[in-house]
């Protein structure tokens, strides 16, 4: 009997090879499609993987998952990688690890596969995960050790082998593409002083291009939770959807970066996370109205905690579980509204109104109303000051 494996498939040249190269050494083949947003055609790919010789293919609808339980935790977090990278790519691996599991499991399949190279992260964050749902599952990692050294050679098996494949030698760029945000690597973008071509970019106009009038939006939160774009109830997957198109018009949510790898490895990176950014603006305004000074203070150190564990594919482990319930906690009080002005690529924060709001107008008022007592501003400060009264030598020669 063959030896089953089920692959992680995007339809693209490497896993597409893959299937091949994989039944051609024996083993049948279930090729496996999770659905994070990308807007593939599902269709012609299932096709595809039958016609490279898949003996099975799931397309599996994961989009209401991923937002739910890992883009709006990301959210909640506040989570945001060396400062501009918003996670999309790193957060949609742990899930899309998880069904293919599942799917090896409900096919007693012996072997799971990907199609990741020896040097990214996303290798580290699929065997990461497989291995802490299921140890006892085999990986195959067919792109880090076969024989097909570039892309071109890539495309002569595909070629040779009948394989069904619509793409050009030439490959500018790398994309990695879901309901969060684009991923764009390699090609020219490998110098870094290279500034990208306008076409390179997907999900936002440049500035230039932006729409020439402002356009305002309203978020609601409930929890921590995007529930409302502009008064309207609608689910996360919609919302994100919306309210991308609206603030990519508008020029925002580009990313241009050298990221330091888990392996090692510094890499230029172009993101668009138009929506992301926008909620992540909106998120950061209602905390800063409704949780107290340390509670926010402590959970900006949380939020860079949790976009490491996040990147370094560390998602389904003790200290990344242990964060979402203190974060959990700090976000029952993350209810109201932000109004955000979104304009040739700047997203500003105009408003914030909360029913847990703490901000007291009658404490900070320099009008009438004023409640808050001066003179017992005298006493705190001397005690505050009091272990450096006299310790400074800076003015003594
Ligand atoms: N550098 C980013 C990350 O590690 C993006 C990876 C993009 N992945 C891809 N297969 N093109 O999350």
């Amino acid at each position: 009997m063959a030896k089953k494996v089920v692959l992680a498939y995007s339809g693209g040249l490497d896993t597409s090879v893959i299937i091949k190269w994989l039944t051609n050494r024996g083993y049948e083949v279930i090729a496996y499609m999770a659905d994070v947003g990308q807007g593939s055609d599902y269709a012609t790919y299932k096709k595809r993987a039958i016609a490279t010789g898949a003996s099975k293919v799931y397309v599996d609808d994961l989009k209401e998952e991923f937002v739910k339980d890992f883009v709006f935790k990301a959210l909640k977090a506040d989570a945001v990688y060396e400062s501009n990278y918003l996670l999309a790519t790193a957060l949609s691996r742990p899930i899309i690890a998880k069904g293919l599991v599942k799917v090896a499991h409900k096919e007693n399949a012996e072997y799971v596969a990907h199609g990741c190279t020896g040097k990214g992260n996303d290798q580290v964050r699929f065997e990461v995960t497989i291995r802490s749902l299921d140890p006892k599952l085999k990986i195959l990692a067919p792109v880090r050790e076969w024989e097909l050294k570039t892309r071109s050679e890539e495309i002569d098996y595909a070629k040779k082998n009948n394989i069904p494949i619509d793409v050009s030698k030439k490959k500018p760029y790398s994309l990695d593409v879901n309901l969060w945000g684009i991923s764009i690597e390699s090609g020219k973008l490998e110098d870094p002083y290279y500034e990208p071509d306008e076409d390179i970019y997907q999900l936002t106009k440049g500035v230039d291009k932006a729409s020439a009038k402002p356009a305002y939006v309203e978020v609601e939160f409930k929890n921590g939770v995007p529930v409302k774009l502009n008064g309207k109830a609608m689910p996360g997957v919609s919302l994100i959807a919306k309210l991308a198109k609206i603030a990519g018009d508008a020029g925002v949510g580009r990313s241009d970066m050298i990221e330091n790898r888990l392996v090692g490895i510094k890499s230029r990176e172009i993101y668009e996370a138009p929506a992301g950014w926008a909620l992540l603006a909106a998120h950061k305004a209602l905390e800063s109205l409704v949780l107290d000074r340390e509670t926010l203070h402590y959970k900006e150190l949380v939020a860079d905690k949790y976009a490491e564990l996040t990147y370094y594919g560390l998602w389904y482990t003790p200290l990344k579980e242990a964060l979402d319930a203190f974060i959990g906690s700090t976000q029952k009080r993350v209810n109201g509204t932000v109004r955000l002005k979104l304009y040739k690529g700047t997203c500003s924060v105009v408003g914030r109104k909360s029913p847990d709001s703490l901000y007291k107008k009658e404490l900070a008022t320099y009008e009438e109303g004023d409640v808050f007592d001066q003179s017992l501003a005298k006493g705190f400060i001397q005690i505050w000051g009091l272990p450096y009264k006299g310790s400074h030598k800076g003015l003594k020669k």
